[in-house]
């Protein structure tokens, strides 16, 4: 097999790495694909950060959605993820995510997380928006550092090899078509070929291409990227997630998340005028209605000269308790000290950031995409949330689909083609191309963030997304600019961030109606998400489009 670039003799493979299965990310989704998999096999799991310390899960404050109490129903959690997700939903991965959440709870409180309990020594549970029960799991408010930290602890124990600050540039294929792994960059820039029977994308979301996002600095979308390159369908990328609120000042805070648990716990939203405002767009649900009408409500407020002077609203728990605030929600208090806001005391500012990406590789409930050998699970998969994630149940996906994902790659049968060397030798040739560029990355990276914020946000028209296309078009044409191996990963990274960039706006174009997180504000179809005649917006290399829907829901 030919692992270089005949013609530059410049990039060489150093170092390949065999394995049954690769696992690509090291979030929740990730390492519980991991966990899973290693039942039935070697496995490789490459993170292009220190696993842990990098991408959303840890970040993720507010809690998982999982029934537990007799009050509640699996049934109820089903129609509040559909209806919340304005039923653009598949029904069959709601269906799983219901009813398996409550197992995949109970795996994490086995392998030793201390979620919050109640004087019974019960998991408890707090309210989050669009549910008709208070059914978020949660532990404080570091959620998702519990899970994520408990996952590693799990993944330690198996025979996992785990490669870290290693990014994978794209997938590879065998000679029979079939996915065979990906090429990788280690951290000195150095290419590494892991080959597998089966692979699995767990690359998380990617709303750092919005100029404000609640995402770590690893969300650039490269899994929606190496998935269209590679030729895989992906589904409804035009329903991008607006968390309502994110912080707004200082400078270098904008858009960290403001957990929904901080509305949850009895938050109120006030305007300028201290007003609270959700009583005009949502009465019955207030503060806690479904983060596409709080995020277009404060969005409004702010537009129509509501907002302060900031340009956000309050959000004020200054009612509360100062030891509920202190139990509940511990980090969000230390964070705005930190900002010179003492939360038990003055209201904190917020305005939505982008937050998740509801769109994502088209699965089956088995986590296979559509194209051989690959998996996927997570973020970077879509069909799960619709148009509209409720909160809480992300990290319910990242274990539930994360377990089948795994469970699929590690019974894949063994692969019998060979990777396809001209494949391998293809992606060095991008990457030697980088050494021959101009533009320079950084820059690209904040014009196209420029661009989506202010033409492909919460409200879109047509004229806007067309705009942006055609800019973002442009700075994909840009030969990118590597001056040493070490900048190669900038390249490759924006390179992903303009591809995802284009998927959202090329999909944005193809719904011309108001759907969850996608409002055109030139729609031309005016129904109820029940009643909507369409289905999923698909992607790919060989086709674009809108489904038509087969029955409402
Ligand atoms: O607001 C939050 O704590 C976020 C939770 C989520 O996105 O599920």
């Amino acid at each position: 097999m030919v692992l270089y670039n005949a013609q530059t003799n410049k990039m060489l493979v150093d170092e390949i790495v065999d394995a049954h299965v690769l696992v690509i990310g090291s979030g929740g989704a990730g390492v519980r694909a991991a966990i899973e998999a290693s039942r039935y096999g070697s496995v490789v799991m490459v993170s292009k950060t220190i696993a842990g310390k990098g991408g959303c899960t840890t970040m993720a404050e507010g809690g998982f959605n999982a029934v537990l109490r007799e009050a509640d129903s699996i049934e109820v959690h089903r129609e509040d993820t559909l209806k919340g997700g304005a039923y653009l939903n598949d029904p069959a991965l709601v269906d799983a995510l219901v009813r398996e959440a409550p197992e995949r709870m109970a795996d994490l409180v086995r392998w030793g997380a201390v979620f919050d309990v109640t004087d019974d020594r019960q998991v408890a549970q707090r309210p989050f928006g669009g549910q008709r029960f208070p059914r978020t799991c949660y532990a404080g408010d570091r959620t998702g550092h519990e899970l994520i930290m408990t996952l590693l602890d799990r993944l330690d124990a198996t025979d996992t090899q785990l490669y870290q600050e290693v990014s994978v540039v794209d997938l590879v294929k065998d000679e029979d078509g079939a996915v065979a792994g990906a090429i990788a960059l280690d951290r000195d820039g150095s290419p590494v070929l892991f080959s597998a029977d089966a692979t699995v994308l767990a690359t998380g979301g990617g709303t750092q291409v919005y100029d404000v996002s609640t995402n770590s600095a690893a969300g650039t979308g490269d899994g929606y990227a190496m998935g269209y390159r590679a030729g895989a369908e992906l589904i409804d990328m035009e329903m991008v997630q607006f968390h309502p609120t994110g912080a707004i000042y200082p400078y270098d805070a904008r858009g960290r998340l403001v957990t929904e648990a901080v509305r949850g716990e009895g938050g109120i939203l006030l305007n300028a005028r201290r007003e609270r405002f959700m009583e005009r767009y949502d009465p019955a649900r207030m503060e806690l209605s479904t983060r596409d009408v709080v995020a277009r409500a404060i969005a409004t407020e702010v537009l129509e000269g509501r907002g302060t002077a900031r340009g956000g609203v309050y959000l004020d728990v200054t009612h509360l308790p100062a030891e509920k605030i202190e139990s509940r929600l511990p980090v969000m208090l230390e964070q705005f000290l930190a900002y010179g806001v003492d939360i038990r005391r003055e209201p904190m500012e917020v305005a939505p950031t982008a937050h998740h990406i509801m769109g994502g590789l088209r699965i089956t409930p088995e986590c296979r995409t559509s194209l051989k050998g690959l998996f996927a699970c997570g973020e970077v998969a879509g069909g799960v949330h619709g148009a509209n994630r409720l909160g809480g149940n992300a990290l319910a996906e990242t274990q539930v689909f994360g377990k089948r994902a795994g469970e699929s790659a590690g019974k894949a049968p063994a692969r019998s083609g060979k990777v396809d060397s001209a494949g391998v030798d293809g992606v060095l040739r991008v990457l030697d191309g980088f050494f021959e560029g101009a533009a320079s990355p950084a820059a690209v990276r904040k014009d196209l963030k420029l661009t989506m914020w202010s033409q492909a946000g919460i409200f879109r028209t047509a004229p806007d997304l067309r705009t942006a296309l055609g800019h973002i078009r442009r700075l994909a044409d840009q030969r990118l600019c590597a001056a040493s191996t070490a900048n190669l990963l900038e390249c490759c990274t924006v390179r992903n961030m303009c591809t995802t960039a284009s998927l959202i706006v090329r999909c944005a174009l193809l719904r011309p109606e108001n759907r969850g997180a996608h409002v055109r504000r030139d729609a031309t179809v005016i129904t109820e998400p029940a009643a909507s005649p369409f289905s999923h917006t698909y992607i790919s290399l060989a086709r674009e489009g809108i489904e038509q829907r087969e029955a409402a829901a």
